[in-house]
C-alpha cells in the first residue's frame, strides 16, 4: 500500500508495546479490563488486542470495528460517522491525518469537525461515548490542552534501544511504536471522572503531574517589542536540538555569520530584543526549564537523539517568555 494510501485513512499500525507499562497496568484494574468487553473502533490489522495479550493481560472479548478492515472478524463500519455504543472500555490508536496535509495532498478530511487532526476528532467520539478510554495518539496531544478533564496519565512513549545489531549497517536497532514512522507517540489513558491533575511519564518514569510540571515555566510573554526573523536581531537561536544532545540554545548573532533569516523558518532565526541581552543567563534559563520540565512542552521530531531521546524544539512563545525573564525594570 503506498504512503498517500495510508496516509488517507490515517493507517499506521500499532507495532511497539506501551501495555506493559505500568501505568497502563494500573489503568487495566482500575477498568476491571478482566471482565470487559473491549471496543477497537478503529482496529485495523487488530494489531491492539496482540500486543495486549502479550503483555498476559486479559479481557472478557473484544469487539471490532475499521471502515477498511485489515483482517477477518472486524465488523466494516465508517464509527468516525456512526461510532458504536454501549462498550466501558475501548483501547485503540485512532486514524491520524493533519487537516493541512490532507488539503496539501488532495485527501478527504471529514467537514464536521474544526479539529486540525483526525486524531482528535476520532479520540473525542471514544470519549465522549466511552468511560475508559486507552489511546495511542501523538505525543504533541500532550501540549493541545484538550481533554484534560478526564486524562488521568500520559505516557510520552520513547523507543527502547535494543541490543539487537542490524547486520548489513552494523547499527544498533531501534524499536519503533510504527512500522512506517517514528512519529513521538503518547498513550493517554482516561478515567469516567474527572480527574485533579495529569501524571505524565515517560515510558515507565513518572515525570511528575502536569500542574506540577506547568510551574517550571515563565509566565507567558505579549511583548510584540522582542521581534522574532529579525536580520538585525541582536541575539540568535538555534532553536532545534542536533541529533546528538539537548544543543537548543541562544547565541550571539555573530555566530550564524552570514545565515539569511528566512520569515518560515523554525530553527534557526535571530531575534531583535529591545535591551542587552545575557545570553548565559538566558541559556541556563533553557537547562533548568528543560531539566525541571523533562522537555514535556518542546514539540518532539521524529527520530531520537544519540542520547535515547527525542529531538525537541523550542517554539517562539516559549523562547520569548525566557527572553522576558531578564527585562529589565
Ligand atoms: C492508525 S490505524 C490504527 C489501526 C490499529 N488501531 C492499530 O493500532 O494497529 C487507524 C485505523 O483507522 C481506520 N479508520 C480511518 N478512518 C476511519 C473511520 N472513519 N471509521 C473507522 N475506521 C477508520 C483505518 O482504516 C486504520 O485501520
Amino acid at each position: 500500500m503506498n504512503i498517500d494510501n495510508k496516509r488517507a485513512n490515517g493507517r499506521y499500525y500499532t507495532c511497539g508495546n506501551p501495555f506493559q507499562l505500568d501505568p497502563f497496568k494500573t489503568w487495566a484494574i482500575d477498568s476491571d479490563l478482566e471482565h470487559q468487553v473491549v471496543l477497537e473502533p478503529f482496529a485495523g490489522a487488530k494489531n491492539i488486542p496482540q500486543l495486549i495479550n502479550s503483555t498476559h493481560l486479559k479481557c472478557q472479548d473484544w469487539e471490532y470495528f475499521d471502515v477498511e478492515p485489515g483482517a477477518e472478524g472486524i465488523v466494516q463500519r465508517d464509527t468516525l460517522a456512526n461510532f458504536p455504543k454501549g462498550f466501558d472500555v475501548c483501547i485503540t490508536n485512532p486514524p491520524w491525518l493533519a487537516r493541512n496535509s490532507a488539503t496539501r495532498r488532495g485527501l478527504p478530511y471529514p467537514d464536521e469537525t474544526d479539529y486540525d487532526d483526525l486524531y482528535k476528532y476520532a479520540l473525542e467520539k471514544c470519549i465522549v461515548h466511552c468511560p475508559w478510554v486507552a489511546a495511542i495518539i501523538p505525543e504533541a496531544f500532550i501540549r493541545s490542552g484538550l481533554f484534560l478533564k478526564r486524562l488521568c496519565d500520559f505516557i510520552s512513549l520513547v523507543p527502547q534501544r535494543e541490543n539487537k545489531t542490524n547486520q548489513t549497517s552494523n547499527k544498533r536497532e531501534t524499536s519503533s511504536m510504527f512500522e512506517d514512522t517514528e512519529h513521538p507517540v503518547g498513550l493517554a489513558l482516561f478515567a469516567p471522572d474527572i480527574t485533579s491533575d495529569v501524571r505524565v511519564w515517560r515510558n515507565n518514569l513518572l515525570l511528575g503531574t502536569l500542574s506540577e510540571l506547568r510551574q517550571h515555566l515563565p509566565m507567558p510573554s505579549n511583548n510584540r517589542s522582542i521581534v522574532f526573523n529579525d536580520p538585525n536581531g541582536n541575539l540568535g537561536l538555534y532553536a532545534i536540538d542536533n541529533t546528538v544532545s539537548a544543543s537548543i540554545r541562544f547565541c550571539p548573532p555573530a555566530e550564524l555569520g552570514e545565515y539569511k533569516v528566512r520569515q518560515q523558518c523554525r530553527s534557526i532565526t535571530k531575534i531583535g530584543v529591545p535591551w542587552s541581552v545575557d545570553i548565559d543567563m538566558l541559556n541556563s534559563h533553557i537547562a533548568t526549564i528543560r531539566e525541571k520540565t523533562h522537555d514535556v512542552f518542546l514539540t518532539a521530531f521524529k527520530g531520537l537523539r544519540r542520547d535515547g531521546k527525542y529531538r525537541r524544539r523550542l517554539d517562539w512563545a516559549l523562547a520569548r517568555s525566557i527572553i522576558e525573564v531578564d527585562h529589565p525594570e
